[in-house]
């Protein structure tokens, strides 16, 4: 080919590329856990879904991007839009001072509070909150959940990679309670076929669920707080 003609080419390949890189949408890459429904869960065709991933993915689309969900540990979300691995995390995650100095919120979408799941047998002996220290706690690794259960019943905590291990090992009885979000709490409870398990009438925290960006990105987080009316 002469230079000419080279030239020619990278010209048409550039302006070719051009117009695919305009019309292409950009991609948001969204950090989520899938393991709380009904918030995030992996749906029946293997693709996380949920309550979350529907708000992200309309919130993402009137801002004009294609969102990529990716499912990772719970404790991996918030340093994964530190290294900008993600440019989103949405999970459930509630907005707390210790997450607010690593990374930016917006305003709340959902009100939620923690609550306590006993085995029924235990209902004479636990039946509050003040009932569980000393008592062996399960919960998710890295959520609210698990720094209530440690602040209950100190040193006697056992920590889980999802939710519903912590559920499972509560039904199994290698814990005597775990704490959770309660909407998640609850959702377990309705498809749980036994009548095995009971809520606490105990609620902890106001907690107010907000979605992540990395602390420099503004642009986007004024974008995600466009067009969407926060709960109080
Ligand atoms: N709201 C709790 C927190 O922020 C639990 C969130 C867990 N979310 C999840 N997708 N597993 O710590």
């Amino acid at each position: 080919m002469k230079y000419s003609q080279f030239i020619k080419a990278t010209a048409i390949a550039s302006a070719l590329f051009a117009t695919f890189a305009t019309n292409a949408n950009e991609v948001l890459k969204v950090g989520s856990e899938a393991t709380f429904p009904p918030f995030e869960f992996i749906g029946a065709d293997g693709v996380p879904t949920g309550f979350d991933i529907e708000l992200i993915t309309a919130l993402a689309q009137k801002a004009g991007y294609e969102v990529e969900i990716n499912n990772m540990g719970f404790d991996s979300l918030v340093p994964a839009l530190i290294t900008s691995q993600s440019d989103v995390a949405i999970a459930g995650m509630t907005i707390t001072e210790e997450r607010a100095k690593k990374v930016a919120f917006t305003t709340p979408y959902y009100k939620s509070t923690l609550s306590i799941l006993i085995n029924k047998n235990d209902k004479d002996t636990i039946k509050s909150k003040d009932d569980l220290k000393g008592k062996k706690l399960c919960a998710q690794i890295g959520t609210t959940g698990a720094m209530t259960a440690e602040e209950l019943s100190p040193g006697n905590v056992a920590t889980y990679n999802g939710a519903p291990e912590a559920f499972m090992e509560l039904k199994i009885g290698s814990c005597s309670a775990i704490v959770n979000d309660r909407p998640v709490n609850l959702y377990f409870l309705a498809k749980e076929t036994s009548d095995q398990i009971l809520e606490l009438n105990d609620r902890i925290g106001d907690d107010s669920y907000g979605i992540a960006v990395n602390k420099n990105n503004t642009e986007l987080l004024d974008k995600l707080n466009t067009d969407r009316n926060p709960v109080d």
